[in-house]
């Protein structure tokens, strides 16, 4: 009975296992601060989710954009203190910390210049671009960052369609070691095709520091278990990922 259960059974050896990365460092689980969890049910639920998944801790980053998701240390922070205190009673075991997701526009060259940054693991900060067209701060951004001390990391690398196709930019990034993110749920088709095409392509170039869920809702975990028995994900095994070491 067993060999048929085994046979059949939908946790075949050809589905990744998450547990794999143990840490996720890209989501939005603070309740009401930006457009991910709208309330603790619904982070707690998905925590819920990181532990079934098999993921030990997870580094929550919530936006920082400019007048549409104003946040600062303090409302991150305060945010997370609420949530580990509901973590604790309820004896849940997934560990949680906080850093943030910076929009590269001006309003991030001051926030840099006052050293209101906050970073995870070894002084990571987490960028993102727009998707229309490159930001015209990008390269001061990066450049002030590094300045600072921090290692910047570019948050889903493979979400800008004007960066498609570009595998030396990416060299030249890592060589100045620029982290490159690419989102789980690119590889499961989420974000479209394009996307998708240009995630399995870091991946098999072996050209991604960090994998993350960039969780808003629970269905982006339930989407992503949907996919793990697809091919890339085996590619995954391939790299030298840093998420195991926050
Ligand atoms: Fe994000």
């Amino acid at each position: 009975m067993s060999f048929f259960k085994n046979l059949f059974s939908s946790k075949s050896n050809a589905t990744f296992d998450l547990s794999q990365l143990e840490v996720d460092m890209h989501s939005h689980l603070i309740p009401g601060i930006d457009d991910g969890s709208p309330s603790m049910d619904h982070t707690i639920a998905m925590l819920a989710k990181f532990e079934q998944l098999g993921y030990r801790k997870v580094v929550t980053t919530p936006h920082i954009l400019n007048d549409v998701h104003p946040n600062t240390p303090e409302t991150i922070l305060g945010g997370l203190a609420d949530v580990r205190a509901e973590i604790k009673r309820l004896g849940m075991k997934i560990e949680i910390e906080a850093a943030a997701e910076y929009y590269c526009d001006e309003s991030f060259l001051p926030i840099i210049e006052r050293n209101e940054i906050l970073s995870f693991g070894n002084n990571y900060v987490l960028m993102e671009f727009g998707f229309l067209s490159p930001s015209q701060y990008e390269a001061q951004a990066l450049f002030n960052l590094q300045v600072a001390g921090y290692t910047p990391v570019i948050a889903h690398y493979e979400r800008y369609p004007y960066y498609f196709g570009d595998f030396k930019k990416v060299d030249e990034l890592r060589e100045r070691n620029i982290q490159i993110q690419v989102n789980l749920n690119s590889l499961a088709g989420h974000y479209g095709p394009g996307v998708k095409k240009m995630a399995e392509q870091l991946i098999k170039n072996k050209q991604v520091d960090f994998l993350g869920t960039d969780c808003h809702r629970i269905e982006h975990l339930t989407i992503l278990e949907s996919h793990l028995s697809a091919p890339i994900f085996k590619h995954i095994e391939g790299l030298t990922l840093k998420n195991k070491l926050l």
